[in-house]
């Protein structure tokens, strides 16, 4: 069975309430609700982490080696400069996607570069909670044509 640690960052817990014409309505839950369901549809494994710390979103990084086939991440803030995050990352050698969603290349300047991308397989922004799905869907079908299953 695949195996998929999703990663949510900082202010991510605040979702419904938090600039909703951003962001839009759903709450971090609507959203989790909707990926373990696509996990499930999909014969995957979800485990989910949400934080506001850089140092507890290396950690579940960290211990994801030797359990996640692959990794969902949204940064949050830390996108734009958390080189420790990065590292983290590179160091598990597990897949990753990037996922924002809200389109990150069309708001403030500081926002449009990604110390993330440069280490993940891909990234999806701007589609609002849909970046979530279009994330887990194409990591799952990735994984299973990495493992030889189609
Ligand atoms: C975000 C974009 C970031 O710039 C911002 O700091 C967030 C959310 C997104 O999902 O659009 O917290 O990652």
């Amino acid at each position: 069975m695949i195996k998929i640690l999703l990663v949510h960052g900082p202010n991510l817990n605040m979702l419904g309430r938090r600039e909703p014409e951003v962001y839009g309505t759903l709450t971090l839950d609507d959203i989790n609700i909707r990926m373990k369901r696509i996990a499930d549809e999909s014969g995957a494994e979800l485990r989910i982490v949400q934080s506001n710390s850089e140092g507890t979103l290396v950690d579940a990084i960290q211990e994801a080696a030797g359990w996640a086939d692959g990794i969902v991440i949204n940064p949050g803030a830390y996108t734009h400069y958390s080189l420790a995050i990065r590292d983290a990352l590179t160091a598990v050698r597990i897949p990753a996607v990037e996922v924002h969603l809200s389109n990150i290349y069309a708001r403030e300047e500081f926002r449009s570069q990604s110390v993330i991308s440069a280490v993940a397989v891909g990234c999806i922004a701007g589609l609002g909670w849909r970046s979530y799905a279009c994330a887990l869907q194409a990591l799952i079908d990735l994984l299973r044509e990495r493992a030889g299953d189609r």
